[in-house]
């Protein structure tokens, strides 16, 4: 377990903003931040970061909590993986307990996993850059493709030995278990069961999570045979799947931020290279076909994607249809072409960078103009096949999400495919209806409310269940509880301690609540008023729900009861004496409220004389207690 001491001084030194700015981009408005849920395909922001509580809230998802949580949230960390996270990212030294840790069988393999997968990232990294082997054959390999040392340290780049076992020994020596060293791919294991290398005389690229560790790797031949695959890659486990991630995104998306703009290459010698070349935003899909989930994973960042191909005209071809979903998710896409026979990283290394910028200012078109433009050059004089043209294309402009965006497309073909606008509109018009009654039938969830100006404030049903009186509870220990109140002048007690005595009868029913109010009790107990960040950096997700719910939302119960009971409120202080104690009379009154239902439920149920009585001496006791309770409202009230 992480010691208390190391938490504490992980979380003073966490500037939520900045966190989170790493994933997402954020707007100031007023004392919070605004940005784009990364929960949620939403189009309009509800995402909002609170620096004052180092809080924030996803109205779209419903997600709420720490920067803690939010690296729970986004990158599935377990609390102690996301500590450490924060702790690398703020230089603070992790001191652990050595007790066993108490983690989820799932949540131990991930993270062993990843150990296992930094370790072997070292061990390439090293056998490259200090043995003569990978000196002699891998470094000298690097250098000739140009890659610098930086480049080379940065991305972590290394050299797997030409022998059946180099890692798998060492590693199982240095006490890595076998399984892992499976299960990430690194070792094969035999028939007899011993385990060797997969990645043999390669170089290697380690492919790096969203928040930097290593989940994964490609290695590249250095023999030309023909027989040998030019790439072996991870497979997919339970820390790596291939779809949802994108080579070099690590080291992109900070500048994918700045730039508003993400180039996409498709290999790993294209992203170190533009990279090196101080075009720092880009991202590869190594070789597989784009995905909806690695568009998402970009459009966090940016809305808009240039694709960088190499002037091979059957692999453009084939990617076209494949590329509307970028459109779908309502993105920019933007296409340059490199001469024949080059890629991005050959071209950039040729023509340097200010040149390769050129280039791409050049030449980057608009997608659905350089498809029409493909596809009519494909499609030659024949009418029937034109008019198959012209359908492809409108069937693109149609997933377009935003009508005017669309309807500046359809000019723009209308000329290129010298068709009346008009008629394209129609077309388009058409196939909107049909995708909409489609979604009608297929959509059980409602498409979200589009929220014009989402504010930190959401309205609170205003409701009197249980639920709402244990949170409204709950909501005056965390804003009051450390607060004096004066009571007439008679005496000033602290609002927490005070609370928690009147509700020692009480027992709470809804679980974070009640866990709540436990963890509460036992602080006041040992003498201490808990504060919000407290609770707000909890490691029971329902807890730091619960009161980040409360905290970010203007929870108006308490006004509300005014109203009810139409109470006008001289001043604060009054107003908090009337708020706490009704608070607790309330709930007070409703439980005994239920000790009275059930009551008469036994008194129906049963016909033994002596137990009616029991039963009815008890039903008049809380009677008394439930009037006590009314009338102590009132007064309180009345005051
Ligand atoms: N790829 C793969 N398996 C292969 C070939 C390619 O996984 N057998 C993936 C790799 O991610 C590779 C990308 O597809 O980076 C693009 O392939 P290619 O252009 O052949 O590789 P480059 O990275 O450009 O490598 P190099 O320049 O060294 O030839
Ligand atoms: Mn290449």
């Amino acid at each position: 377990m992480i010691t208390k001491a190391t938490v504490d001084r992980i979380m003073e030194a966490t500037d939520i903003v900045e966190v989170i700015g790493e994933f997402v981009q954020l707007k100031k408005r007023g004392a919070n931040y605004v940005g784009l849920s990364p929960f949620a395909n939403e189009r309009t922001p509800s995402f909002t970061v609170s620096p004052a509580k180092g809080i924030f809230k996803d109205f779209s998802s419903g997600k709420g909590g720490s920067a803690v949580t939010f690296l729970m949230e986004l990158e599935k960390f377990t609390y102690p993986e996301a500590l450490k996270w924060l702790a690398k990212k703020y230089g603070i030294e992790v001191q652990e307990t050595v007790e066993a840790p108490e983690n989820k069988e799932e949540e131990y393999r991930r993270e062993s996993l990843m150990i296992v997968s930094g370790y072997a990232a070292k061990f390439f990294h090293e056998s490259l850059l200090n043995t003569d082997e990978g000196k002699a054959i891998g470094l000298s390999y690097f250098k000739e493709r140009g890659f610098s040392n930086e480049t080379i340290a940065k991305f972590e780049l290394g050299y797997s030995p030409d022998q059946w076992e180099a890692f798998s020994a060492t590693a199982i020596k240095e006490g890595y278990q076998e399984d892992f060293l499976v299960e990430s791919g690194l070792s094969v294991k035999r028939d007899n069961g011993t385990l060797y290398d997969r990645y043999r005389g390669r170089v290697m690229f380690p492919i790096h999570s969203f928040t930097g560790r290593v989940i994964a790797f490609g290695g590249r031949t250095l023999k030309s045979d023909k027989n040998v695959p030019k790439y072996v890659n991870s497979p997919e486990s339970e820390i790596y799947h291939k779809s949802n991630v994108l080579y070099g995104l690590y080291f992109a998306k900070k500048a994918i931020r700045e730039e508003d703009n993400c180039y996409l290459v498709e290999g790993y010698a294209d992203v170190l290279s533009v990279h090196q070349a101080g075009i720092e935003n880009v991202v590869a899909s190594s070789g597989t076909s784009l995905t909806v989930e690695q568009i998402r994973l970009i459009s966090r960042f940016t809305k808009n994607i240039t694709i960088l191909y190499d002037g091979d005209a059957a692999g453009i071809k084939a990617s076209l249809r494949g590329l509307d979903m970028i459109l779908e998710e309502g993105l920019n896409v933007k296409v340059v072409l490199f001469p024949d026979g080059d890629d991005p990283d050959s071209y950039v290394r040729k023509v340097g960078t200010a040149a390769f910028k050129a280039h791409i200012d050049k030449n980057k078109k608009d997608f659905i103009l350089y498809k029409t433009d493909i596809l009519l050059k494909d499609a030659g004089n024949d009418p029937i096949k034109r008019s198959e043209v012209i359908r492809e294309i409108v069937e693109s402009i149609a997933k377009i999400p935003d009508s005017i965006k669309a309807s500046v497309f359809i000019k723009e073909c209308s000329h290129i495919l010298q068709i009346d606008e008009r008629s394209l509109l129609s077309e388009l018009n058409k196939m909107r209806l049909a995708k909409a009654k489609k979604e009608n039938q297929q959509q059980t969830t409602r498409e979200p409310e589009i929220i014009e100006e989402p504010l930190f404030d959401e309205p609170q049903e205003k409701t009197h269940d249980s639920n709402s009186q244990e949170k409204e509870i709950v909501r005056l220990l965390l804003l009051y509880g450390n607060k004096m109140i004066d009571w007439d002048g008679i005496a000033n007690t602290y609002i927490g301690p005070f609370m928690i005595a009147e509700l020692s009868d009480v027992e709470f029913e809804h679980p974070a609540s009640k866990a709540f109010l436990e963890i509460y009790s036992k602080e006041v107990e040992n003498g201490v008023l808990p504060e919000e960040q407290h609770f707000i950096h909890h490691p029971d997700k329902n807890i730091v729900d619960l009161v980040v719910t409360l905290l970010a939302t203007k929870y108006t119960l308490s006004e509300n009861w005014y109203e009810m009971h139409k109470i006008l409120v001289p001043d604060e202080q009054a107003n908090m004496k009337a708020t706490i104690l009704g608070a607790i009379f309330h709930l007070k009154k409703q439980k005994v409220g239920k000790i009275l239902e059930n009551l008469r439920n036994e008194l129906q149920k049963t016909d033994v004389e002596a137990d009616q009585e029991i039963l009815l001496s008890q039903y008049m006791h809380m009677k008394k207690v439930e009037k006590t309770i009314s009338d102590y409202l009132g007064s309180v009230i009345l005051k």
